[in-house]
């Protein structure tokens, strides 16, 4: 598989001294769908805002799609989509006349732009609305619509800036299928951030985790929870003295308590080690009315990665939503 985008050594200053970008080394494959994970201040948006030629480089630079970011910018916006955070439809018009709106400000022939516009808006379930003013849109509508936008010039690659930010849970889950089929049908390579865990680990084949500009780890989901190299184990037990007495368990990497009566032991196989724990428990006669097995979460990975909670950074993320809401609304 060949690299669509590249980028080698990417670097940003803001103001010759905000270091956004540091040496920044990802390589994403024709046909992927790519998740960028980090917290407040990573500098997701500053690769997007690279990578689509908004801003450019201090040093170091990009190839997407055979283009260079520095060097070739025009082309790189051509074989591009973008769908960014904020919304960029029309309101006063209809939503086939702000898709219509974007063929014509890319040079999409009429004939070919009316079937790719009936198809996409198919393929998001928009037909029947298509010449409502999309100030009558839903917020799920609404966002499908920014979602096709992005489209319409048949692109090789669609960047979607937390594209589901201010929808509800049931909305953001119907946007994830439209997102997965688009993929399918379209045969366009996705780069997308978010600072929903599920979403990149329910949309995005691999992840990049960036902090502070760099690349902290890349994998599949699965990928950087096995190389985790832990699984949790949760017991509760019958009396305090038995739960004492699990605490001591040898082949534990770390034992806690976990509430009442409850212990949570790290281990580091479990699907290994649950046997022993069993033998263990039986042959200390003690007395167990629980036992569940966690499997590492993309949370946990993230967390062992930055040394935070992606969830602790929700303030200025609600506040974001707020907003992003109250415009969905309008
Ligand atoms: N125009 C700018 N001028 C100065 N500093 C900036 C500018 N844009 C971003 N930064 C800084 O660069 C760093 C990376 O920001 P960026 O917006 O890329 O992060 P992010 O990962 O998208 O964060 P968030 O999750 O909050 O959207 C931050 O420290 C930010 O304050
Ligand atoms: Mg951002």
């Amino acid at each position: 598989m060949a690299a669509i985008i590249e980028t080698r050594n990417l670097t940003k200053i803001y103001g010759g001294k905000v270091k956004a970008l540091d040496d920044l080394n990802i390589s994403i494959e024709e046909g992927e769908v790519y998740g960028l994970l980090g917290p407040n201040g990573a500098g997701k948006t500053t690769t997007i805002n690279l990578l689509v030629t908004r801003i450019a480089p201090t040093s170091g630079t990009a190839i997407v799609n055979g283009f260079d970011i520095v060097k070739n910018s025009l082309e790189v916006r051509k074989s591009i989509g973008v769908v960014p955070q904020d919304l960029t439809t029309d309101e006063d018009l209809s939503g086939f006349e702000n898709l219509k709106m974007v063929s014509q400000f890319y040079d999409v022939p009429a004939e070919e732009a009316k079937e790719r516009i009936h198809k996409l808006l198919s393929m998001v379930s928009l037909d029947d609305v298509k010449d409502r003013l999309v100030r009558q849109y839903s917020g799920g509508m609404r966002k499908r619509l920014e979602l096709i936008a992005g489209l319409v010039h048949d692109p090789k690659i669609l960047f979607l800036d937390e594209p589901t930010l201010g929808l509800d849970v049931t909305t953001r889950t119907q946007m994830w299928k439209y997102v997965r089929e688009i993929q399918e049908k379209l045969d366009v390579t996705i780069i997308l951030t978010s600072h929903y865990l599920e979403e990149v680990d329910a949309l995005a084949n691999r992840i990049s985790i960036i902090d502070h500009g760099k690349v902290l780890a890349t994998g599949t989901s699965e990928e950087l929870k096995s190389n985790l190299k832990g699984d949790i184990i949760l017991a509760t037990m019958k009396t305090d003295k038995d739960a004492e007495t699990l605490m001591k368990y040898p082949g534990a990497i770390e034992a806690k308590e976990n509430g009442p009566r409850a212990v949570r032991l790290k281990v580091q196989n479990s699907d290994e080690e649950l046997p022993k724990i069993i033998q263990y428990i039986s042959g200390n006669s003690l007395s167990i009315t629980r036992l569940t097995v966690q499997k590492p979460t993309l949370d946990d990975v993230f967390l062992e990665y930055t040394g935070s909670e992606i969830r602790s950074e929700e303030p200025t993320d609600s506040r974001q939503e707020m907003m992003n809401l109250r415009r969905l609304r309008r």
